[in-house]
């Protein structure tokens, strides 16, 4: 089984990537053939500025090692480093029908929100399609706001393959990670960058300490039933096991437990949870030279893959000479 996914550098990682995408694609290196890459190429049509799109790559490739990503089993690549998904997603785009692009909702959104959008963002999911069908990858494990992007990349192989009568690309399965759904903010909404209301689980303690015992709460007194479905009680769980989380939301719709036990003991099992892995990530970041050759042995290994597959492309499309 090979699995493939991508991940956009854009900042500081927090429990929302965590819980919602990077600890699965860790765990996922042991079910399969993995494949992971830094998707600097996605992360052009929003960053502008070529030094912070350096660091956000660098730092999350830190990430992923610290988080556990083993190098010897899965790949880890910077999607620059195989220009060779460029040239695929140009082979794509000739088979894409531009209404199926128009369709997209991400885009519709930035369209809807009156962003000034270019034709990067309209073809990101070319690009995404590019990413997944150059390894003909059989699974790929994305959260649910990515699934329509893995329906267009199914429809376009599915293009591909009609248009020049082959049998090129597979059609990838999606692995939908709704484990944990949406994880919530500390003000209760979806926890995001843009809205400012997450907890980077690699950032020092002390903003880690303040964004937990910033987490928004009502004005319910401690002896008072609380609702276990609010962002403190739902952030708590995540940390917690099955019979915990009983005892706990007992606890709460009983009333007597107050909101300040709840953060510090949340905080103690963010604190917990990552020490581990926060040290092997400090050890990565103190190794510049060995994260370079992590990513450059994954671009060699991940070439090895793809070449043959973009060849076979290239021929069943009748560029360059006959072979
Ligand atoms: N679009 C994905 C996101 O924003 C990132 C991504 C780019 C990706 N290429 C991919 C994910 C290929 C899976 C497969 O999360």
């Amino acid at each position: 089984m090979r699995i493939l996914s991508g991940i956009q550098p854009s900042g500081e990682p927090h429990l929302g990537n965590y819980f919602g995408a990077m600890r699965q694609h860790v765990e996922l290196q042991a079910k399969g053939e993995a494949i992971y890459f830094l998707a600097d190429y996605h992360s052009m049509t929003s960053i502008r500025d070529p030094a912070e799109r350096r660091r956000f790559t660098r730092e999350l490739a830190i990430d992923y090692l610290g988080l556990g990503l083993d190098p010897e089993r899965a790949i880890l690549y910077r999607q620059s480093d195989m220009p060779e998904v460029c040239e695929l997603a140009w082979l794509l785009t000739t088979v894409t029908p531009m209404g199926l692009l128009e369709r997209a909702h991400s885009f519709k959104d930035k369209v809807a929100q009156g962003l000034a959008v270019n034709h990067g963002l309209f073809a990101y999911p070319v690009l995404m399609a590019a990413d997944i069908l150059l390894y003909n990858a059989d699974v790929v494990p994305v959260g649910q706001d990515q699934k329509q992007h893995l329906e267009m990349t199914r429809d376009i192989a599915g293009s591909f393959n009609h248009t020049y009568e082959c049998s090129v690309f597979k059609l990838p399965e999606p692995m939908i990670l709704e484990d944990v759904a949406v994880v919530p903010g500390t003000d209760g909404r979806k926890m995001s960058k843009s809205y400012g209301n997450t907890i980077r689980m690699f950032a020092p303690q002390g903003e880690i300490k303040k964004a937990v015992m910033g987490i928004v709460t009502d004005s319910t007194p401690v002896e008072q039933p609380k609702d276990t479905s609010s962002a403190l009680f739902q952030l708590w769980a995540l940390f917690a096991e099955p019979h915990e989380r009983e005892v706990l939301f007992a606890c709460a719709r009983r009333g007597g437990l107050g909101y300040g036990d709840v953060k510090k003991d949340l905080l103690a099992r963010v604190l917990t949870h990552f020490a581990p892995l926060r040290e092997r990530r400090e050890a990565w970041s103190r190794r510049a030279d060995d994260v370079e050759d992590v990513l450059a042995a994954g671009a060699r290994r991940a070439r090895a893959l793809g070449r043959p597959i973009l060849d076979a492309a290239r021929d069943a499309a009748g560029l360059g000479p006959s072979t």
